[in-house]
């Protein structure tokens, strides 16, 4: 390609990029698919690894940077990055609405009110656009130089959109770092699993995670950014806050929506209420509610101290802690086995709803909190679904108090029990566990697996009990009579359920492999596998080393998804589901006929073909039943060679596979 054809190429893949970055990060509202988005960024990076000089630092592929840094560089803030006073109730409120009054003297304002993110705050500058620095609080007036990880946070523009009011050359955007809830779940599970500490809340995973020095593991904690403040140098570019959160905005930055322009105090009480009650309801914490004063040259007049600003104010909502007493802790046998004790509370009212449970996560926990029965605990709800216990009143004990004591045998199955070294988490191994198959086949139902509709809790414990199912292939084998001899069960949604698991055989291999509940595989990962492979057979046939080949697996998973196919009773499970009708392919896309040349077959592809891009040579090899791997063994049926084919056509060579050219791919699709 001619030079100037190439950097146009590459300058319009970067910008489609950022346009569909912003869509589904800034704006959660894509346009294309997983599967279209990878394509080009995998074009993108093919051709920037072809011609490096090309590569600049504004780049959607310099998002996730190669070796860990070694430690972080300190850098003093231009503008000290100060607190916020904090008020804890509304006559505290108005006393700063009073002191804003004086200070003001007379002359009219008004008030933004935003959310108060809990996170970690970041100072980003950019110049001539483009994110040059990122920067942690630090103490306020010295902070860490994070960049390589600021970058990976997708909705963090690494070069802004231009639009026509800007702020100058050079600016800084500061906004809070955080985790959303649903990451932070999913990354303690994984913790957990990995035999690692859990992380105590969304905040702790968050500054954990972005003073991270391998910056790839930051990629994968997936932070988020809202950005809350503009500066130019010293200054603030704008007339009014307002507008300086609108700029922010239409240059591609994350500001919340949840955001108030209050002409007086009164609408500021009012935004502080009703987000109270939407707490719960928000993917993020939040502490409370900034106040600010909307003009900027006000805020200017009316300073700061040492510590924060005048002109705005922290409202901080109650803490959603309370004060209980553990009567009992019992244990719950999970899908995978895991044994989670659980506190039972005497109930007490927290933020909205009765407690009555908090998960204690596992036995070292308990040994952390130093947790008897009978002991009271400070409990606290930090907007997951289970309370959890923060620590023991120690000067309420009475001596009656009692330690628990791990079972030594399943609760349920009366099964064995296995912590392996360095674990936290102890297991039920017996394969005949009833609760362990009552949790695979919530999990099964479950609406991102095979949205069996209807198969709840009380069902899926009379099916077990009742020995109807012994394992999820059973699911295909109920009859009506089955169903109806159940309790509470009438004729019609017996059948709306058989409908239901009817329906079910036909979702996408990639929910069928994420219903199989492998260890390590959630949804993503499933799909990634459906994907590459095409269908649970080939799947099942993969070794390690393949898996492992694939981007984005790694070795953890790898390994998983082979231990499990290399079990009998699971590769049996994958054959009678297929036997009763299970979806197992993958569906193709087009109307072409899986092709018996490609069948099966495993190709690699390496070096620059001359009329194809490696996503288009993929897709047709994968439209006809083919499979395409990254690295060149004796499995591999062809490597297709195109110009400047290095190592792989060395190795095919070597190992005598089959070369063959792009005329000569055509040729095998045509027939010809
Ligand atoms: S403005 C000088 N706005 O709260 C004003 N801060 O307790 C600086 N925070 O260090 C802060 N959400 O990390 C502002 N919408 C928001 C915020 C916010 C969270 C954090 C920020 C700050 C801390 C002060």
């Amino acid at each position: 390609m001619k030079r100037p054809a190439l950097k146009k190429e590459i300058e319009s893949l970067r910008d489609e990029i950022r346009g569909h970055d912003e869509r589904y990060y800034v704006q959660d509202n894509p346009e294309i698919t997983d599967v279209e988005y990878d394509a080009l960024l995998a074009r993108l990076k093919e051709l920037e690894e072809k011609h490096p000089e090309l590569i600049t630092a504004d780049s959607p592929t310099q998002r996730v940077a190669g070796r860990p840094a070694e430690g972080f560089t300190e850098v003093v803030h231009r503008r000290p990055m100060l607190s916020l006073d904090n008020s804890y109730n509304l006559e505290e409120l108005r006393a700063f609405d009073e002191r804003c009054r004086k200070l003001a003297d007379g002359r009219q304002f008004d008030y933004v009110a935003e959310l108060k993110i809990d996170g970690l705050s970041l100072s980003l500058h950019y110049k001539d656009g483009i994110l040059v620095r990122g920067l942690t609080r630090g103490d306020g007036r010295t902070g860490e130089d994070v960049t390589q990880n600021v970058r990976t946070i997708r909705s963090i523009p690494l070069r802004i959109r231009s639009n026509k009011k800007s702020p100058g050359k050079e600016f800084e955007v500061r906004g809070e770092a955080y985790i959303p809830r649903s990451v932070f779940e999913q990354t303690n599970a994984e913790r957990e699993q990995e035999g690692e500490a859990r992380f105590a809340n969304p905040r702790n995973a968050a500054s954990g995670t972005i003073r991270q020095l391998d910056a790839r593991k930051v990629a994968a904690r997936k932070l988020d950014m809202f950005a809350y403040d503009l500066l130019a140098g010293d200054r603030k570019p704008f007339a009014t806050h307002w507008a300086a959160l609108d700029w922010m905005q239409a240059a591609g930055f994350h500001v919340n929506p949840d955001r108030a322009l209050c002409p007086s105090i009164d609408e500021v009480i009012e935004f502080c209420n009703r987000m109270e009650s939407r707490r719960d309801d928000l993917g993020y914490e939040i502490d409370g509610v900034v106040v600010k004063v909307n003009s900027t040259s006000l805020q200017d007049e009316f300073g700061t101290t040492s510590k924060a600003p005048r002109w705005a104010i922290a409202y901080k909502y109650p803490a959603r802690q309370a004060t209980t007493q553990v009567l009992d802790i019992q244990v719950q046998v999970g899908r995978t086995g895991a044994l989670t004790p659980v506190a039972h509370l005497e109930p007490v009212f927290l933020a909205g709803s009765t407690v009555a449970r908090a998960t204690l996560h596992n036995e070292d926990e308990i040994k952390r909190l130093g947790l008897l029965i009978g002991d009271w605990v400070q409990i606290e709800k930090s907007g997951e679904v289970i309370p959890k216990v923060l620590k023991v009143v120690e000067s309420r004990r009475t001596g009656n108090e009692k330690p628990f004591r791990m079972p030594k045998k399943c609760p349920v199955c009366g099964g064995a029990i296995s912590r392996p070294e360095g674990e936290v988490v102890s297991r039920c191994v017996s394969a005949h566990c009833q609760a362990q198959l009552k949790g695979a086949l919530i999990h099964f139902s479950s609406r991102r697996a095979m949205r069996i509709e209807g198969l709840g809790y009380s069902l899926v414990d009379q099916l077990v009990e009742k020995k109807l199912v012994r394992d999820v292939g059973d699911l295909y084998a109920l009859s009506l009579d089955d169903l109806t001899s159940l309790e509470r069960m009438a004729k019609k949604s017996a059948t709306n359920l058989l409908g239901q698991i009817e329906a079910s055989k036909t979702r996408d291999l990639a929910n069928l492999v994420y219903a199989l509940g492998l260890r390590h595989v959630g949804d993503r990962t499933a799909g990634i596998l459906a994907r590459h492979f095409g269908s649970l057979e080939a799947l099942g046939k993969a070794t390690v080393e393949e898996l492992d080949d694939i981007h984005e697996i790694g070795l953890t998973v790898a390994e998983s998804v082979h231990d499990w196919f290399a079990d009998e009773g699971n590769a049996e499970l994958c054959e009678r589901l297929r036997a009763a009708g299970v979806r197992t392919e993958m569906e193709r896309q087009t109307s072409n006929e899986v092709d018996a040349k490609f069948a099966g077959q495993q190709f690699v592809l390496t070096g620059t073909l001359p009329g194809l891009t490696r996503d288009e040579a993929r897709a047709l090899i994968e439209a006809r039943g083919g499979r395409v791997t990254s690295s060149v063994s004796k499995k591999t049926d062809y490597v297709v060679a195109g110009e400047e084919a290095g190592s792989k056509l060395d190795k095919a060579q070597e190992l005598g596979v089959t070369v063959i050219d792009e005329a000569a791919l055509r040729a095998l699709i045509t027939g010809a």
